[in-house]
């Protein structure tokens, strides 16, 4: 990997920075005013001053890390597919989907030469692990085995295996296994002992330090047939693997009995590129910039720009519309010992719409799970939608924008139809007339503020192209949004219950 990597002296470096991404910061700051202040993503549930005011803060923790690495020249262009897990059985009227998750995993094990690195939440590749008495030998249940004898496979040649997971009483079976046989090395991280709450939720894989997955997929056989999930893998890309990587290493740190957060972390783990310093790349045809975004605000290290703030940042330089797919979405903390209200997301969403004349569209998963509160809020937010200004005001010209709210179910699977946990739409992700944004969490506070998660954003490098990327994340979104697995929120009362139109 060195080899593919110029490393040059910090001040050259800091020039260089400066100029590839100069384009980008250039066009970040139209419409978008920076708040030096703010941490927004305070975790100190009593301090919630920064958190409920009107502004969105762009992340300011950079000031506070010297810039000590030195920036990745990536030569080659990088190979970019979005990937996706549709449930067996929906979209088969030849709508267009993307690669599955499925066959960029075993690409990507089955590639590997020297190491593979995970970050997840829980195990259940296989069938027999699913849980609740679940057992199946639907060929469903395949996909989610194979990839889990890929792993194994790759153990057994001496490829380095390192899995960080959430901690979990009695731990997994699957991870448990290959730990056992010295196919891997498995380190757990108990998140209360860090935070007070909250779990190692990222999904992440990171192969020869070149090759990368980030998404909403987690190791289960579910995730890759019976969830839909969205997700990015890259090939060929040492600069992005190794930023991935960076976060990777924070975890594998924090894996070790007794771990504490350090008052700084060592600069081996820092990352140069954050919101406001993005690494320019090429993905497959076009010039890019990209970076990551992590959660909580503690796991991050140099300039990382925290998850919630790379949302806000979206959010708020979006010029025409802002499209949100996600499985969960709530202006709360939903875990905490005292939940309280949690509105940085909302407001942004609303600001939006409100004072920028910006299309919001936001579709939540909805399945037996979903929490009732959930409905009122979502209700809330399309309200504004009636009331919502044409600016300037008088003109025939004006303008407004809109807020609207669908709610995606995947109907039962007919060959299994009491599959535990599974049929939901688990993706999480945004895209605007400009970015792209690919996230592991759950929109609620507890998400950016204790719990493990990682963020993809990615522009044109040059902010005045449309980037295919983009467009074909709003493919994605669109598909969805105009499907029949897509209802209005209206279609449902303020606690969930379907409303028969028929009867109103
Ligand atoms: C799937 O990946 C292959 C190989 O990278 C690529 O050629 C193809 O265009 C991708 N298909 C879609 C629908 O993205
Ligand atoms: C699983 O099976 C055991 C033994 O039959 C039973 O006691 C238990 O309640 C079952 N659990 C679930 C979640 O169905
Ligand atoms: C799966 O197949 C095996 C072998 O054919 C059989 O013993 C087992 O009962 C099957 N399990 C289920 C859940 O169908
Ligand atoms: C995680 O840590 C907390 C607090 O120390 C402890 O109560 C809990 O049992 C731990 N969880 C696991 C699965 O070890
Ligand atoms: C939102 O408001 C616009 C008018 O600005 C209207 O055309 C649209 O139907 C409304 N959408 C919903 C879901 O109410
Ligand atoms: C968020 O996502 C996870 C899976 O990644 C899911 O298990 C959980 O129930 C979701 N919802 C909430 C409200 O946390
Ligand atoms: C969606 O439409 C297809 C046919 O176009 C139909 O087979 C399917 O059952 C519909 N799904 C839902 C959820 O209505």
């Amino acid at each position: 990997m060195v080899n593919s990597l110029i490393v040059v002296p910090l001040i050259s470096s800091l020039v260089t920075a400066a100029v590839i991404s100069g384009i980008w910061v250039g066009a970040y700051y139209i419409g978008v005013k920076p708040n030096q202040k703010s941490d927004s993503s305070n975790s100190d549930p009593t301090n919630q001053g920064s958190a409920s005011t009107a502004s969105y803060p762009v992340s300011a923790s950079t000031a506070s890390h010297p810039v000590l690495t030195t920036p990745c020249i990536q030569r080659s262009p990088c190979e970019y597919r979005l990937v996706e897990s549709i449930p067996w059985g929906i979209f088969t009227n030849g709508e267009k989907v993307m690669n599955s998750t499925s066959s960029a995993w075993l690409d990507l094990v089955n590639g590997a030469e020297s190491s593979i690195e995970i970050a997840s939440f829980y195990w259940s590749l296989l069938a027999e692990d699913t849980g609740d008495n679940f057992t199946s030998n639907d060929t469903s249940t395949f996909e989610g085995r194979d990839f889990y004898n890929a792993l194994i496979n790759a153990g057994k040649k001496g490829i380095s295996i390192k899995i960080a997971q959430n901690t979990a009483v009695g731990g997994y079976p699957e991870t448990a296994n290959l730990e056992k046989n010295g196919w891997a090395q498995v380190r757990s991280l108990n998140f209360t002992n860090f935070e007070g709450s909250g779990i190692l939720h990222t999904k992440t894989m990171v192969v020869d330090r070149k090759h990368f997955y980030v998404g909403s997929a987690n190791y289960d056989w579910r995730s890759l047939t019976q969830v839909k999930e969205l997700g990015a893998a890259v090939f060929n890309c040492p600069c992005l693997a190794d930023d991935v990587g960076k976060i990777l290493d924070v975890y594998w740190q924090m894996g070790v009995p007794n771990a504490q957060i350090p008052d700084k972390w060592p600069d081996s783990v820092a990352t140069v590129y954050g919101s406001q310093n993005p690494l320019s790349v090429r993905l497959n045809q076009e010039n890019d910039v990209v970076y990551f975004s992590a959660s909580p605000p503690d796991f991050r290290a140099g300039a990382r720009t925290g998850d919630i703030d790379a949302i806000l940042n979206v959010i708020n330089t979006a010029t025409q519309f802002v499209h949100i797919e996600v499985m969960d979405y709530a202006p709360t903390t939903l875990y905490m010992q005292r939940n309280y209200y949690w509105p940085l997301i909302d407001d942004a969403l609303r600001n939006a719409a409100f004072q920028r004349q910006i299309h919001v569209r936001l579709l939540m998963g909805r399945w037996v799970h979903t929490y009732t509160e959930f409905y009122s809020y979502l209700y809330s937010l399309q309200n504004l939608n009636v009331s919502l200004p044409c600016l300037p005001r008088g003109s025939k010209d004006c303008k407004r924008g809109t807020i609207e709210v669908r709610l995606f179910e995947v109907p039962p699977y007919k060959e299994i139809p009491n599959i535990p946990y599974a049929r939901v739409n688990h993706a999480k992700f945004m895209v605007t007339d400009n970015t792209a944004y690919i996230g592991t969490s759950n929109w609620s506070g507890d998400y950016f503020i204790s719990t493990g998660g990682i963020g993809m954003i990615i522009q044109a490098g040059d902010s005045s192209q449309t980037s295919q990327v983009v467009q074909e994340l709003n493919d994605v979104f669109i598909r969805d949004w105009n499907s029949n697995y897509s209802t209005p929120i209206t279609d449902y009362d303020l606690k969930g219950n379907p409303i028969n139109s028929n009867n109103l």
